[in-house]
């Protein structure tokens, strides 16, 4: 073994570690950042194991350098350009490449074998089956997923018709035949294998509702991970595989918790097509009675008197970017000797962790972010729920109404508090395009207007009433 094997396996060694402590790390919101940085770092320590032993050429300097620039500057536009709102369709876009890059890996090889009259071992054989399958229903069905989320693609009606199961399963057939071709060694079955698999990603994504989208983005992000760790068989790559399966394993288990959340199960999100849960809307509700609606002035006096304050973040306060404003109406009530916690459903808002991430850019405490099993016993003895954006995490009817869409969801049991005010522009719905019975209680009170803006409103009243002053 020579020393520039030696120091590959070495830095792999390392870089293994130090992704394996990255993820750990990006379990907690304060380890989050570093955990990314350390698991980026590990990929790089990685690459340069990597082109110390591969000795390439000055032609493929070039081609290394290139690429290198190329991704970096648009990964760094990316980071800075993508709002929060949009993180789901760019986590899909993401995926996609992820897919696409093990595609090319496998094609590359069996291509570059092809050429030297090469017949590569069964095992490398396998992998490019597996890379160029999931990696091509990775980044067509990713494709798809953000052009749905963005509102881009609809599914179109044929698609919702039953025999679209037929179509998938010819297709899969099909890939599966060509995929079995490609592994005994025929480099003909490449192609078809490349396209087939290439429409069954669409072909299963297409008929998925807006919905249920994050859900599949979150599986396709598994995929990605298992066409990477197939993409290291296929070149010999260590790291790769760890890597591949680690992301593999990570995104089905976030998929678990995200269809747990959602009270929706896996084989109903792929195989129950746009049915189900209403794809996202905000349509207006007019079968509403008795809405009680009140002014910032009001909503002040009340949390002046309180003594607890649950605040319960939603999508609509990600859309609104109010969660400094929030932080300074918090701010106030703590000084004036108010207990605030903040409420964290777990699919509230479009993407996992998304209401941690946003109140976290706020440096709001993190001892004071409450999950849901926790806080829903704490609602009784609160004085005031301020639900902000929030729609379908605080719908009573996924408890009440065995009719309701979302019937079954754990939901955040804020009516019980004594007093609920709901800060949304709108009668609006949510995600799932229903009523919310919430808002028709009589311990509730709207306060209509964008988030941010109400909430300037509001401490600004606070400060008149001289709270925290
Ligand atoms: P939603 O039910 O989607 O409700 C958000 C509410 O925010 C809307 O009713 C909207 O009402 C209001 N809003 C929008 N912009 C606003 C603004 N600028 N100011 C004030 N209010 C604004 O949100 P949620 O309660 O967070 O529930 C999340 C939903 O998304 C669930 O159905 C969940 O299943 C689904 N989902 C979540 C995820 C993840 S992983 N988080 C993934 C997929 C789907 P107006 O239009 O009247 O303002």
């Amino acid at each position: 073994m020579s020393s520039a094997e030696v120091l590959q396996g070495g830095l792999d060694l390392l870089a293994v570690a130090l992704l394996a402590l990255g993820i750990k790390g990006l379990s907690k919101i304060r380890s989050a950042r570093a955990a990314n940085r350390l698991a980026a770092s590990a990929m790089g320590l990685a690459v340069v194991g990597l082109l110390i032993n591969a000795h390439p050429t000055a032609v493929t300097w070039i081609w290394i350098a290139g690429g290198t620039a190329v991704g970096g500057v648009l990964g760094a536009l990316t980071a800075r350009l993508v709002p929060m709102t949009a993180m789901p369709e760019t986590v899909a876009l993401f995926n996609g490449c992820g897919g696409l890059s093990s595609l090319l890996v496998a094609l590359g090889v069996m291509l570059a074998a092809k050429g030297e009259g090469l017949t590569p071992s069964l095992l490398v054989l396998i992998s490019v089956g597996l890379s160029v399958v999931v990696g091509a229903i990775t980044c067509t069905g990713s494709v798809v997923a953000m052009g749905k989320l963005q509102g881009w693609l609809t599914t179109p009606g044929w698609m919702m018709r039953r025999w679209r199961h037929g179509c998938n399963i010819a297709l899969a057939t099909g890939v599966l035949m060509a995929a079995v071709l490609t592994v005994v060694g025929s480099s003909d079955a490449l192609w078809p294998l490349v396209i087939g698999a290439s429409l069954l990603g669409i072909g299963l994504t297409l008929p998925i509702g807006g919905a249920d989208m994050p859900v599949v983005i979150s599986l396709l992000n598994s995929y990605s991970g298992v066409a990477a760790a197939a993409a290291g068989f296929v070149v010999g790559q260590r790291l790769l595989i760890v890597a591949g399966a680690m992301v593999g394993a990570a995104g089905l288990i976030l998929t678990q918790v995200m269809c747990a959340g959602m009270n929706r199960s896996l084989t109903a999100v792929l195989f129950g097509g746009a049915l189900g849960v209403a794809s996202a809307g905000s349509k207006e509700h007019s079968e509403y009675t008795n809405i009680i609606s009140c002014s910032a002035e009001e909503c002040a006096l009340t949390l002046e008197a309180a003594e607890r304050v649950v605040v319960v973040p939603g999508y609509g306060i990600a859309v609104a970017q109010a969660q400094h404003t929030l932080r300074e109406v918090a701010r106030l009530l703590e000084k004036h000797g108010v207990a605030v916690t903040y409420a964290i459903h777990p699919v509230a808002g479009r993407m996992p962790g998304h209401m941690n991430v946003l109140l976290a850019e706020a440096d709001v405490p993190y001892e004071q972010l409450k999950e849901m099993d926790v806080i829903n016993s704490e609602f009784p003895a609160t004085d005031v729920v301020l639900v902000l954006g929030a729609n379908d995490v605080v719908n009573p009817q996924a408890k009440t109404d065995p009719d309701s869409p979302l019937y079954g969801m754990p939901v955040l049991d804020v009516q019980e508090a004594r007093t609920v005010f709901v800060v949304k522009r709108s009668m609006g719905a949510g995600y799932s395009g229903i009523k919310n019975d919430l808002f028709e209680r009589p311990n509730t009170s709207m306060l209509f207007g964008d988030a941010k803006q109400v909430l300037s409103n509001v401490l600004g009243e606070l400060k008149v009433l001289g709270v925290g002053q």
